[in-house]
């Protein structure tokens, strides 16, 4: 092989070492739209609101994602959402009881059964107070004294 080749070669990879260790040290990165994402290990919101953080990780991301983007035309994302960010007691009542209606979530509509997620209304605040403020958004929070009288339905 040239030198030159060779020069070359070990150039990128370095370069490619140099930002993969960037990222990975990084608190936060862009989307598509570029707005800030945090990672998740550094979202500040996991601080803040511990249990409702592990609450989201054993049960939502399988569908919202770690992300809070939701899979598009199947599952809402929670980063950003209109539909979130407008009914904080609404939102408590769907991780209570889940629902299976059309919901137009920025516009695109989605239609999918979301089965309830949690048995207790402390446990319904904390993980909607943990999504109002992850992913930078900044939705506020809402107690548990405002919702106690959310009925809880099983079918
Ligand atoms: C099995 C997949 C699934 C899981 C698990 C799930 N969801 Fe959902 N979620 C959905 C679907 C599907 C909808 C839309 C439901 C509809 O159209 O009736 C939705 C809607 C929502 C909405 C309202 C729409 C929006 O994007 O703002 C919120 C808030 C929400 N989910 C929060 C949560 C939280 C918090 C958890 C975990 C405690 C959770 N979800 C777990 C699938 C899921």
């Amino acid at each position: 092989m040239k030198k030159i080749t060779i020069i070359l070669l070990l150039g990128s990879l370095i370069v490619t070492a140099a930002s993969s260790y960037a990222y990975l040290r990084s608190t936060y990165t862009m989307d598509t739209e570029n707005s800030v994402v945090y990672l998740p290990q550094d979202d500040p919101a996991d601080a803040k609101f511990p249990e409702g953080a592990k609450i989201y990780k054993a049960k939502c991301v399988a569908c919202h994602q770690l992300t809070g983007l939701g899979i598009p035309n199947a599952f809402p994302p929670l980063k950003d959402s209109d539909y979130l960010m407008a009914d904080k007691k609404r939102a408590v009542r769907q991780v209570l009881n889940g629902s299976h209606e059309e919901m137009v979530v920025n516009g695109v509509t989605y239609n999918m059964p979301m089965p309830f997620q949690v048995d207790t209304h402390e446990d319904a605040v904390n993980v909607i107070n943990y999504v109002l403020n992850a992913w930078g958004n900044d939705g506020g929070t809402i107690t548990v004294e405002e919702v106690k009288d959310i009925k809880i339905v099983r079918p």
